[in-house]
């Protein structure tokens, strides 16, 4: 097999390094084409550009696989807990025993915020969107947890340091979360206790209520658990690129963290599962005429899309679908909720499935399709689908920028194709 590709241009050979993956994929290393050649290339949206090397997540959108360090999501959802996968994410293997309840305990050691955070929350608009809030909250925590420079030639220094940055977010970033949650609803901010267990905590934060018992309730740890590993790192999407090259200007972990959560919100990424269930009650306020959609997406003159469908990877099945599918009617059934709007998502998804639009252009339901679903059953309102979304994406983007720092990754800087006035001069 050749590692190298050949290309003339004008007369001139260029050379091509191949890089492998361990998953056999093969890719052109282009970084000397420019010196060589004077070409750059151009690709927009990154549709066919690999930007790093990473040892996190694997997948294949022909094939429908994704895996988190080795291990199928399948197996992961299926008996792993949230922050046994947010440590394999990070870290690389899975905890031991020991490992577990020490990152655990560490981070509830940090399981508060400062008080000052709590008036910068009450100071936004009761309008805010809590995506919005949740990216400025994390920003804001950077004032309270001061930054220190990184030197790589000190990695040891620098490993304690990450850690300490780690526990801290994986520690604040619910709370905020809750916070934002229990404001919306008018009810006490509070702090809880991570050795209830992390997803334990997480939703006795949200959903304590004053002055009643807080029993937990095993369908609802279980949704949550499952939903936070589906989206806990998804490879190199639009908000964890977005941490990457914010981190790769040696941006700390937090504003590297609240970029992904600003790059997460828009509707054609994290924010598609808010957009699923507006869509889903329209079609059911609009008395359920599901085919009136489909032709809706199908006509180019409409700017009307099926949300929830389409993947830029998946091109067969998002594996992470599935999974939700079923656990959405499990939670349905489990919590005694007869929902019209699942059987409405369900004919969407078999009119997608057997109509030639979506099946020649590869659109098949992805994970925010059924996600909304479950988090409305779990009472939590539509514009806090976003944030539970980054709520799972944080191990992911703390292990992006962790692998980003640990490898020295260089700055993040794309080149351009300047396609504007070529050189004029000002009139006076
Ligand atoms: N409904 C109708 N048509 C669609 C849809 C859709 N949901 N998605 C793509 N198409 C069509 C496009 O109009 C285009 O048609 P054309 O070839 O006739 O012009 C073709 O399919 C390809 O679409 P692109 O937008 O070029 O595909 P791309 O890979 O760039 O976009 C994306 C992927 C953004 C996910 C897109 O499918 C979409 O907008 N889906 C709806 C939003 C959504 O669910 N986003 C969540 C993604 S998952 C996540 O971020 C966690």
């Amino acid at each position: 097999m050749s590692d190298k590709a050949k290309l003339i241009f004008e007369g001139k050979e260029h050379l091509f390094d191949v890089v492998r993956g361990s998953e056999s994929e093969k890719a052109l290393d282009v970084s000397s084409l420019r010196s060589d050649l004077d070409l750059i290339t151009i690709d927009p949206g990154f549709k066919n550009t690999g930007s790093c090397k990473s040892a996190i997540t694997f997948l294949d959108g022909e094939k429908g696989i994704l895996r988190y360090r080795g291990y199928s999501i399948e197996d992961l959802a299926k008996n792993a807990d949230f922050l046994q996968v947010a440590f394999l994410l990070i870290y690389g293997e899975l905890p031991t025993n020991e490992e577990y309840v020490k990152f655990l305990n560490d981070i509830n050691e940090n399981a508060i915020v400062d008080e000052d955070l709590r008036k910068i929350l009450e100071n936004f608009p009761k309008s805010a969107h809590p995506m919005g809030i949740l990216s400025s909250l994390t920003s804001a925590l950077i004032a309270f947890n001061p930054e220190k420079k990184m030197s790589l030639k000190n990695i040891e220094d620098d490993r304690e340091y990450m850690y300490n940055s780690i526990v801290k977010l994986l520690a604040k970033i619910p709370i905020l979360v809750a916070w934002v949650h229990r404001r919306r609803k008018g009810l006490p901010l509070n702090y809880g206790d991570y050795n209830a267990g992390y997803v334990e905590n997480i939703t006795k934060m949200m959903f304590q209520v004053p002055n009643q018992d807080y029993v937990e309730n095993k369908t609802v740890i279980n949704a949550m658990n499952k939903l936070l590993i589906l989206h806990a790192d998804h490879e190199q999407n639009c908000s964890t690129s977005t941490v990457r090259i914010v981190g790769s200007s040696e941006a700390s972990l937090f504003a590297s963290v609240s970029a992904g959560i600003s790059a997460l919100w828009g509707r054609l990424h994290g924010g598609a599962n808010q957009a699923v269930l507006e869509m889903l009650e329209a079609i059911k306020n609009d008395g359920g005429d599901t085919k009136k959609y489909m032709s809706k997406a199908k006509d180019k003159s409409d700017p009307f899309r099926l949300m929830g469908f389409g993947h830029r990877v998946y091109k067969n099945f998002d594996p992470r679908a599935k999974i939700i599918k079923v656990a959405a009617h499990e939670v349905l059934k489990d919590l005694g909720i007869d929902d019209p709007i699942l059987d409405i998502a369900k004919s969407l998804e078999q009119e997608a499935l057997n109509d030639p639009y979506f099946t020649q252009r590869k659109l098949y339901p992805n994970v925010d399709f059924y996600s909304g679903i479950i988090y409305k059953a779990l009472k939590i309102p539509k514009e806090m689908f976003t944030v539970m979304f980054a709520l799972g994406r944080v191990p992911g983007w703390i292990a992006h920028w962790r692998e980003m720092r640990m490898n020295n990754d260089p700055i993040g800087r794309p080149r351009q194709v300047y396609v504007g006035s070529t050189h004029r001069t000002f009139k006076t």
